[in-house]
């Protein structure tokens, strides 16, 4: 499946997240397509993500014949402050030259000339946009005009920043990932802001953050009836509320079932009671 951005930019239904893959990253991106997903998500921050080995998965891919045009990337620009000291651009330089040589260096590591997806890791401050974040945005609206990304957007932001930046900015954001926590109704206030506005919203940590709600009884039956698993469940409670997953797992099997979850159909009154399940 596909879901539609307001820019009418389209984005497979479930992503193939590549975070602390290290040296596995290249044969788990391989993997992860071999199995069906077409959407990879990394970042340009050697502490978690390994983009280099991303694009030399991608490089495989395309000898084998799946070609660039098929699959969807994105990335993401890192402040200085989530960098160690391999930070792939000059951070004494202005924002947006940060920006600018870190996308050029993102193009570089996943060999490709474009993006589909450009998204800011994080606002640099914890409440509301600051003028660091302004002109990183400006720098990434930038990059949108230009063509050179089909889509930005940002990550681990907060509902009152989220408002701000659809508020104020000249392009708004087509997507925003955020971690997802059942104890914040799957992070509903920003879900909301995102359905009102178009923008795609990318959940993250779905089993990760939600351990118990994996093991309640009551999803526990919902896995019954449909025989599947409780993953399974989860992931497809997602889908079925508008979000996009992310999915981290190293095991084929998984990228299997996690990608067959979109065949599963939850009744009303389940997607009901997993949306307060936590609350
Ligand atoms: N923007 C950000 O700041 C940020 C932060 C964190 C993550 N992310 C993105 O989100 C991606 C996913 O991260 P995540 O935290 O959701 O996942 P994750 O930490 O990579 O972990 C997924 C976990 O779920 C398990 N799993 C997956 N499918 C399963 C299934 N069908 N049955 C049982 N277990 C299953 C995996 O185990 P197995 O390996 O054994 O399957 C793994 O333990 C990352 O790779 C990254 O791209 C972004």
């Amino acid at each position: 499946m596909t879901l539609m951005a307001y820019n009418h930019a389209p984005i497979p239904s479930f992503m193939y997240g590549t975070a602390w893959k290290e040296e596995a990253t290249a044969h788990l991106v391989q993997l992860a397509v071999a199995s069906g997903f077409r959407a990879i998500d990394t970042a340009n921050q050697l502490i978690h993500y390994q983009e280099v080995l991303v694009g030399e998965a991608l490089q495989t891919l395309r000898k084998e014949g799946i070609e660039r045009d098929t699959l969807f990337l994105q990335t993401k620009f890192t402040s200085a402050d989530g960098q160690d000291h391999r930070t792939p651009y000059d951070a004494s330089a202005d924002l947006t030259t940060q920006v600018r040589q870190s996308f050029e260096s993102s193009l570089t590591h996943l060999c490709t000339e474009y993006l589909d997806s450009y998204v800011l890791h994080g606002p640099y401050q914890r409440r509301g946009l600051g003028e660091a974040d302004w002109e990183v945005w400006a720098a990434m609206e930038g990059l949108y005009q230009s063509g050179k990304t089909k889509m930005i957007g940002i990550s681990n932001v907060t509902a009152a920043q989220l408002t701000e930046l659809c508020e104020q900015a000249n392009v708004k954001p087509m997507v925003v990932q955020n971690r997802c926590f059942a104890a914040l109704g799957w992070d509903k206030e920003v879900r909301e802001i995102c359905q009102g506005h178009g923008i795609i919203y990318q959940g993250f940590s779905l089993l990760t953050a939600n351990r118990r709600v994996l093991a309640d009884p009551e999803i526990r039956t919902m896995a019954r009836r449909l025989g599947a698993s409780t993953a399974q469940v989860i992931f497809r409670f997602a889908m079925q509320i508008g979000m996009l997953p992310l999915t981290g797992t190293t095991s084929q099997q998984h990228m299997k079932e996690d990608l067959q979850a979109e065949q599963l159909a939850l009744s009303t009154e389940e997607i009901q009671r997993i949306e307060t399940i936590a609350l």
